[in-house]
């Protein structure tokens, strides 16, 4: 299409055990794809290659398991016609990038932006960090992009290699060599193609997110299910596995960093339920304009980290994402949270240059302190703190990403403790609820505490629910921490008529109860708007908390404290801890504001 090699029916990544997968045309019911997989013998890869070859198709690698491929459908985030495209690359457009500094170019408002600048000052550029594509392909040709052209403090988009799954691979060594003669420079970035084509299969997705994990450090995905409001979608098997052997293994076993456009289906959308976006490996980014509004697209949930900028309803044609387009031009105009999540991934290349020993959860943890509300405002949910005294909103998540702020505190960091996981309680009784009649579950736990898995300080917590409903899209569910932050889990999808599958053991995420003690007892409320009755039955409500038992943020008096704590004067100590924590917390952020 643009003169790029075809996508291919080779895969190869992420061998697991020892079945052989041949890719050949399969009818499953549904949708037609060109991928199979096909169980064979151990040890019988030549034989695999040699019936795939002889019916035309190329065998790839291992798996696990065999099932056919079902192809779903994944879509591009804020896609924009070509016609949009304004302006060529004669023009320097640096001043019109208002998102990385922002001087109220374009009926903005001055300050509102990624703080690239601060970052920029204390020399970072982003140099020795690679960040993967995922998307339809990256266009190499463009004067921007091309092999060694700089242009002056981009965080991004500086040289490109381009990977396809046949012809011009790349391999790790090469890259690896590559960044050896280009350390001066600023990121490398990878396209990764996989978005271009009909449907998407799993094998597909977990094969681009597990590309090249020891050398790609930051993924940024700009897709996901189809955001109209009515999809419960999310990772299947292979990509779930990829994506927790990324974090786990990648870069070195600091884990890949994920970074996710948390939608684009406006207020009729919950990005609570799209898999991707809402898990816990992933950062998804939504976004703001540049005066501080929420883009008419962008969709609110309680798992979105942190923002950067786009556009969508500004009239100024100057007010959109000015960034590369294709065949040599440039647009002003690029939007939707497509635009968002590669902005991050350049922030987070800022974080990774000051710091390349940061693990995937540092990431997040850094997101947390330093995003700043700065002068967003979101007109439908309140700015709130949680109960640690993190402020964070249900669109914006803890902010605007700054990447001054970031790289200075990357720069000091000392990775955090170790993560655990608690199964904190399960409630497994049916339970009806209906309109005007909401249903109020409580769940009394000690978090783990006694055991190997206590989880101290949150970081995520899962709900993990399974309701149907006469309308799915009515259901709306709120969960509020010992605490007392309330995180909406799932607000009404007008669009949603689904009477039938309801949620099955879907794990909604909240990011806002971070660095709380989970002890107590957590209430989740469930319930029905919209203008007609409703009736519903609640399955399930499993509590997952997810973080660890020593304090991070904290120096090494309170871990003093810790060992202390073990020893003697129990509560007198936790008590001393808590205050401590608290101080550390106050003073990081004061540090950053
Ligand atoms: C993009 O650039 C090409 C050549 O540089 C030009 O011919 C084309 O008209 C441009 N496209 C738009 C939509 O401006
Ligand atoms: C690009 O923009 C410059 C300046 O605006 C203009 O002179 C030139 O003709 C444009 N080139 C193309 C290919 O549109
Ligand atoms: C990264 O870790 C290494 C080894 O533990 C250490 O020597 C180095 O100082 C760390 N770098 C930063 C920036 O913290
Ligand atoms: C929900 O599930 C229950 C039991 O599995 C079933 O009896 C009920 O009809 C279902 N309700 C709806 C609205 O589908
Ligand atoms: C959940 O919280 C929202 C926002 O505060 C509220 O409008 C809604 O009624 C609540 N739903 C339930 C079931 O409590």
């Amino acid at each position: 299409m643009r003169g790029y090699p075809r996508y291919g029916t080779a895969v190869g990544f992420m061998v697991l055990l020892n079945a052989l997968l041949i890719f050949a045309t399969q009818a499953t019911e549904g949708v037609l794809t060109d991928h199979l997989l096909v169980q064979l013998h151990e040890d019988a890869q030549d034989e695999a290659h040699q019936v795939a070859t002889q019916h035309g198709f190329q065998s790839a690698r291992k798996v696990k398991n065999v099932f056919e491929q079902g192809g779903f459908s994944r879509q591009k985030r804020g896609y924009r016609n070509i016609n949009d495209i304004e302006v060529n690359m004669s023009d320097p457009l640096f001043t019109k990038q208002w998102y990385l500094i922002n001087t109220g170019q374009a009926d903005g408002t001055p300050g509102l932006d990624l703080n690239v600048a601060e970052a920029w000052e204390l020399g970072y550029t982003g140099k020795g960090v690679t960040i993967g594509i995922m998307d339809d392909g990256i266009d190499y040709l463009h004067p921007d992009l091309a092999s060694n052209y700089v242009s002056t403090h981009m965080s991004l988009n500086v040289l490109i290699f381009f990977h396809s799954f046949e012809g011009m691979l790349i391999n790790e060594a090469s890259v690896q060599d590559f960044r050896g003669l280009v350390k001066n420079m600023t990121p490398l970035v990878l396209g990764i193609r996989m978005l271009d084509q009909p449907f998407m299969t799993d094998i597909i997705e977990a094969s681009s997110i597990s590309h090249m994990p020891q050398v790609i450090d930051i993924y940024s995905a700009s897709w996901g299910p189809t955001d109209d409001g009515k999809t419960v979608d999310g990772p299947r098997e292979l990509t779930l596995q990829a994506m927790a052997d990324g974090v786990n293994k990648g870069r070195g076993g600091k884990g890949s960093i994920y970074v996710w456009a948390s939608g684009d289906g406006g207020s009729y959308d919950d990005c609570n339920c799209d898999g991707y976006a809402s898990s816990m490996w992933t950062i998804s980014i939504n976004s703001a304009i540049n005066d501080g509004r929420t883009a008419l697209y962008d969709e609110s949930c309680s798992s979105t980290l942190a923002s950067t900028f786009s556009n969508g309803r500004k009239r100024n044609p100057e007010a959109g994402v000015a960034t590369t387009d294709l065949y040599g031009n440039c647009t002003l105009r690029h939007s939707g949270t497509s635009a968002a999540a590669p902005e991050a991934a350049g922030v987070f290349a800022l974080a990774l240059e000051a710091n390349p020993n940061l693990t995937w959860r540092d990431m997040q943890h850094l997101s947390v302190l330093t995003s700043k509300r700065n002068q967003l405002h979101d007109e439908v949910h309140q700015w709130r703190r949680n109960g640690v005294g993190l402020e964070f909103n249900h669109l914006f998540g803890y902010g605007v990403l700054d990447a001054g702020g970031m790289v200075k505190m990357a720069k000091e960091w000392k990775t955090v403790p170790e993560r655990f996981h608690c199964v904190a309680g399960s409630i497994q009784e049916p339970h009806k609820f209906q309109s005007g009649n909401k249903l109020v579950l409580a769940i009394n736990t000690e978090a783990c505490q006694g055991k190997d898995n206590f989880v101290r300080y949150l970081e995520h917590v899962q709900a993990v629910v399974t309701v149907n409903a006469t309308r799915r899209g009515d259901i709306n569910i709120n969960m509020t921490s010992p605490m007392g932050t309330k995180s909406i889990l799932l607000s009404r999808r007008p669009r949603d008529d689904d009477s039938k599958v309801g949620f099955d053991k879907w794990p909604f995420m909240t990011t806002h109860t971070w660095g709380e003690d989970p002890r107590g007892t957590w209430v989740l409320e469930v319930g029905f708007r919209g203008d007609q009755p409703q009736r519903g039955v609640l399955k399930e409500w499993t509590l997952m908390l997810h973080g660890t038992q020593s304090a991070p943020y904290i120096d090494q008096i309170v871990r003093d404290y810790q060992s202390k704590l073990a020893m003697s004067k129990k509560e007198e100590l936790e008590e001393e801890l808590d205050e401590a924590v608290e101080r550390s917390l106050k003073s990081l952020m004061s540090k950053n504001n």
